[in-house]
């Protein structure tokens, strides 16, 4: 494991490649863990992990154990699922949906994501997914990004509606999005203040990494 130990001193490449999705995906050794990065931002592991870590934290590890199906929209290598999975001990069912076929062969081979018993992972736009989806959700977390860009859908008022709509009871979406400028920070503001569903309540959680604002919508 030298390479593990040499990536505290420096970040050590070990495979790269592109796709139709992602100009750059890599994986890293950083700080003594692999790491996946698209071309600006990190995607899996490292900072990525403990902001979803940070999320799942606020909502209650006890509270998730217990929960029966959990969807994840946006997957990369899948440290919110390792998270779900190892930290939480989490048994019910999750659905991953992901966009790039060649990020799903690389969760796989670099991550071991097909050796997760309860994943069910899927190949689609989560746009579609959540169009057609009629199963219900206890918990929704929604980690969509093309690089550093966040597809518009996400803050549309018919997209959340339909993601409110797949909640369960008590259940919660878990929504990582990216700062990066005056604009997104208005954009965030406008998506909370302009957010009414009823029987629904809406709250940011304060940042720990300046460029992500983590939102929660809660069914009450
Ligand atoms: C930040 S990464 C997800 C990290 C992951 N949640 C984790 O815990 O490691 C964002 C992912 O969203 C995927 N993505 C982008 N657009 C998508 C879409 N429309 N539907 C599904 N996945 C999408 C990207 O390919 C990328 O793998």
């Amino acid at each position: 494991m030298i390479r593990k130990l040499l990536s505290y001193l420096l970040p050590i490449t070990v495979f790269k490649t592109k796709s139709n999705w992602s100009k750059s995906i890599e994986i890293t050794w950083a700080n003594g863990e692999l790491v996946l990065d698209s071309e600006n931002t990190n995607y899996s592991y490292g900072s990525l992990q403990r902001i979803l870590r940070l999320g799942l934290k606020t909502i209650g590890f006890r509270q998730i154990r217990k929960m029966n199906t959990i969807l994840v929209l946006g997957v990369a290598g899948g440290s919110v699922i390792k998270t779900l999975n190892d930290e939480i001990q989490f048994k019910g069912k999750i659905i991953g949906v992901e966009i790039d076929p060649e990020i799903i062969k690389i969760a796989n081979s670099y991550f071991q994501l097909n050796q997760i018993p309860n994943l069910s992972l899927l190949n689609t736009d989560a746009f579609e997914f959540v169009l057609q989806a009629n199963d219900k959700y206890d918990l929704i977390i929604v980690d969509i990004f093309q690089d550093t860009k966040m597809p518009s859908f996400l803050f549309e008022n018919f997209f959340t509606q339909r993601l409110c709509a797949l909640l369960q009871e008590k259940g919660c979406i878990l929504f990582n999005t990216m700062v990066l400028s005056e604009k997104d920070n208005q954009r965030n503001k406008k998506y909370c203040t302009e957010f009414y569903q009823p029987n629904f309540k809406i709250k940011t959680i304060p940042r720990v990494e300046i460029h992500n604002e983590l939102i929660v919508i809660e069914k009450i």
